[in-house]
């Protein structure tokens, strides 16, 4: 899966995808990421990439140039969808990361900042678009961070196992299931014991334990 992530702010995600499970990811080519700076698009001789809005308000917006600029360049390395990241769209939900996995083997995730984009991007350019939750965020790229992140995780091989996106408690959680306490050493924290039979070796009687103890 390639995600192309365009954004002015090109550097808060580069720690992030830079650390645990992502970086293997991109490293063992499962998934690749790159980011484009959209004030390198600007034709304005200080890089502006807002102004005020017409018809008044507060705030300024994404001017269109830029934004033009960035994606139809950007659609030229990457076929897939673009998604623009805001609070208006769709929700991202455990089963929408999954079809967007299944359904794409790529995207680019358009990241906002001030007010928004000019309209005439979202109808013009923009395919997508998906929110991470009833808040507004200062802009897109925390968005954008969760969608890959999110997204990443049905991708084969980036857990190490295929079916552990499904398999592990969130998947088990969203699929209708529960989830049983979990346990690691050491033994006793703070005088609190792990259950006797988590150590007990007897993986009938564990296993019924667990299923009793589903929250
Ligand atoms: N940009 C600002 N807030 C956002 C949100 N909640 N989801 C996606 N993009 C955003």
């Amino acid at each position: 899966m390639r995600f192309d992530v365009i954004t002015i702010f090109p550097e808060m995600l580069s720690s992030y995808i830079g650390e645990s499970i992502l970086s293997r990811a991109q490293k063992e080519g499962l998934i690749e990421i790159h980011t484009h700076d959209l004030r390198k698009y600007s034709k304005d001789r200080h890089q502006k990439v807002d102004d005020t809005p017409y018809g008044g308000g507060a705030g300024m917006l994404m001017t269109p140039q830029p934004l033009y600029d960035a994606i139809t360049a950007v659609k030229k390395l990457n076929k897939g969808p673009v998604v623009f990241m805001t609070p208006q769209g769709q929700k991202l939900t455990h089963t929408r990361a999954k079809r967007l996995a299944r359904t794409n083997d790529s995207m680019i995730l358009l990241c906002g900042r001030y007010e928004g984009i000019d309209q005439r991007i979202r109808d013009m350019l923009v395919d997508m678009e998906v929110s991470i939750g009833d808040f507004v965020l200062t802009g897109g790229e925390l968005a954008a961070m969760v969608v890959i992140d999110a997204v990443s995780r049905f991708i084969p091989g980036v857990l190490g196992d295929m079916d552990s996106a499904e398999d592990d408690s969130f998947g088990r959680r969203f699929g209708g299931k529960k989830e049983y306490p979990h346990y690691t050493k050491p033994a006793i924290f703070k005088g609190m014991q792990v259950p006797e039979v988590l150590r007990s070796g007897n993986h009938a009687e564990i296993e019924k334990w667990r299923m009793r103890n589903l929250k």
